[in-house]
């Protein structure tokens, strides 16, 4: 497989100047085994350089196969897995990233992130973050669903800032999320837009549709494209071979500033997994 610079827009996004593809396949309910290794695999012959997984996706082995049957030298794929709700405390969040390494089969993850800031340990659980940091095992960390005040609490004890907030983002829940969108963008937290196509549900709205047709675009790009302008980094789920190429297909076109502004008023609070909202 060719190399030469992570494509698919990297970018120096991430403090430590670690650069980051905008645009990462998500690998949530990609079944363990042959299938994920397929779409890795397809996912890497598309242009991506970035898979978003997981402790609790179960396929982390499946991921790392892929990335090595590739050939792809290590440095050209970035890596993306987070620690699970059962794993937090200073001791066993870095066994748990111990573990998640030894499931991937590599030295190091580009990106290490805290599933869902879990009430209690999760200060200590940073710690344990900053020092797998320091010795190697994370070129960065980060946390997802987190609100701000899970953000707040962390920044006024952290010695290193979060590189990302994984977030559910899309034109269907933005404004309800703004409240957290905000504050990261301020701080320069880089915001990973998770779930981006709604897990399917609203690819079918006539007004989505309308728009994708302006542009000459399918809906599921539309909404990709939107995530980008949003300044977010990105990270659709497929299975299918055709459809992640279509979903990196999105460099030819610019959405404007009109539908960007439309596109916001199709909020409607939109949760397709857990809620982050009222978490203790
Ligand atoms: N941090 C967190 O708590 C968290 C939570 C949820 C998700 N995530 C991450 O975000 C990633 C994406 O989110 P998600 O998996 O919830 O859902 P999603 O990306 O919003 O939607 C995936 C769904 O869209 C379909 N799809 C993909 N491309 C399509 C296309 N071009 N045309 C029509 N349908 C298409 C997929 O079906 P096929 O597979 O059949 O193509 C699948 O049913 C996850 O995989 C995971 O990496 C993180």
């Amino acid at each position: 497989m060719m190399s030469g610079g992570l494509t698919l827009k990297s970018i120096r996004r991430l403090n430590f100047g670690v650069e980051i593809p905008l645009v990462g396949l998500g690998v949530f309910r990609s079944p363990a085994g042959e299938t994920t290794k397929h779409t890795v695999r397809a996912a890497l012959q598309a242009g991506y350089r970035h898979i978003d997984t997981a402790k609790i996706y179960g396929n982390e082995e499946a991921v790392g196969q892929a990335i090595r049957e590739s050939g792809l030298p290590r440095a050209e794929a970035f890596v993306t897995t987070k620690l699970w709700n059962t794993d937090h405390g200073y001791d066993v969040a870095l066994r748990a990233c111990e573990e998640s390494l030894a499931k991937l089969g590599l030295n190091y993850v580009d990106l290490y992130l805290v599933h869902w800031p879990v009430e209690g340990l999760r200060l200590d659980t940073w710690r344990a973050m900053e020092r797998l940091l320091a010795d190697g095992k994370a070129r960065a960390i980060g946390v997802s669903n987190y609100m701000s005040r899970h953000l707040e609490e962390l920044l006024d004890h952290c010695t290193v800032t979060p590189a990302v907030n994984q977030l559910e983002l899309s034109p269907y829940n933005y404004l309800y999320r703004k409240e957290v969108v905000d504050p990261c963008r301020a701080q320069g937290i880089a915001l990973e837009a998770y779930s981006p196509l709604t897990k399917g549900q609203k690819l079918n709205e006539p007004k989505l549709v309308a728009i994708a047709q302006k542009y000459g675009k399918t809906t599921v790009q539309v909404l990709i494209r939107w995530a980008l302008q949003q300044g977010f980094i990105v990270l659709p789920k497929s299975n299918d071979p055709a459809r992640i190429r279509q979903n990196a297909d999105v460099f030819d076109f610019a959405i404007s500033d009109a539908d960007m502004a439309h596109l916001e008023t199709f909020n409607v609070n939109l949760v397709t997994g857990w809620d982050p909202t009222n978490a203790p």
